[in-house]
């Protein structure tokens, strides 16, 4: 675990270490970066302060901040596997893509995942289900204020969501959405247990070789046509990173809100903020 302040990387990996099992192999460490050497996969989820207005809030230090990290990852783990989860999740997949040269296969943004388990909960509230009844809730675009509910693709008990929803239930399931983590914040400070478990099953899928199907920010090279922007999409990961994307059928209105939210993203990174120095 690295960290600006040391103390808390070590801090933290004291803490880990009493939880892990007797006969587990692993080992948590506090270092620095010159120990991140030859590792598989490395995470990145730091952050220079909070945000509580959108995740956009403190977009310079963090671009700033992750020039930084890219340039220490390029030169201590060029071979490793980046799992982003630090925000805004989508520009700052692209910069440190930009930054290092990694390719696409390499940089996976872990988000839209958490959204498309989040956008499964919220279904099963509002339809008064079991979560497990709920199956293909995906959530697509920026992992942000436009990101993009596919209701389409969704089926409660094997009947699809639309024709059991009315138009003000959606609305309102995607603006809850939208707000899941403001309310988080409000209530209890920064998630963690839901991003922790998606990054963890990205994680497994590459060093155990384990195939996982789930929608994740990448670089996209025409796909959904869409260039030169990460975006979330439905990805296959495995061993060697990003594997496919997969181009599933919207309908108009997905494939408009997914245009607003590629132009959102793409906005941003026009900022001088996201300018590559
Ligand atoms: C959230 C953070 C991980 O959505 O962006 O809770």
């Amino acid at each position: 675990m690295v960290n600006r302040h040391k103390d808390k990387a070590l801090g933290q990996a004291l803490d880990i270490s009493g939880a892990i099992p007797e006969n587990s192999p692993i080992s948590v460490t506090g270092t620095d970066f010159s120990e991140i050497k030859n590792s598989e996969v490395v995470v990145i989820s730091a952050s220079v302060k909070t945000y509580m207005k959108g995740r956009m809030e403190r977009i310079s230090d963090q671009v700033a901040m992750i020039h930084d990290i890219a340039k220490k990852i390029k030169k201590f783990a060029p071979d490793s596997k980046i799992l982003m989860v630090s925000n805004p999740v989508d520009v700052l997949n692209y910069i440190f893509q930009k930054e290092t040269g990694f390719s696409r296969e390499n940089v996976i943004g872990v988000a839209s995942s958490l959204d498309s388990n989040r956008f499964r909960y919220l279904l099963s509230k509002e339809l008064k289900v079991k979560s497990s009844q709920i199956k293909n809730a995906l959530v697509l675009g920026e992992h942000g204020d436009s990101m993009v509910p596919i209701f389409s693709v969704t089926k409660c008990n094997n009947k699809p969501v639309l024709e059991l929803l009315s138009v003000s239930q959606i609305d309102k399931i995607t603006r809850e959405l939208r707000d899941y983590w403001k309310v988080i914040r409000k209530f209890k400070g920064p998630s963690l247990f839901g991003i922790a478990k998606n990054t963890v099953d990205v994680i497994r899928a590459i060093i155990k070789n384990e195939e996982l199907s789930i929608s994740a920010s990448v670089m996209l090279y025409g796909e959904y046509g869409f260039s030169d922007v990460c975006l979330g999409v439905p990805v296959q990961i495995g061993k060697e990173g990003l594997i496919k994307i997969q181009e599933i059928g919207l309908n108009k209105y997905e494939k408009n809100s997914l245009y607003q939210s590629a132009e959102v993203v793409r906005n941003y990174l026009l900022t001088e903020a996201c300018q590559i120095t």
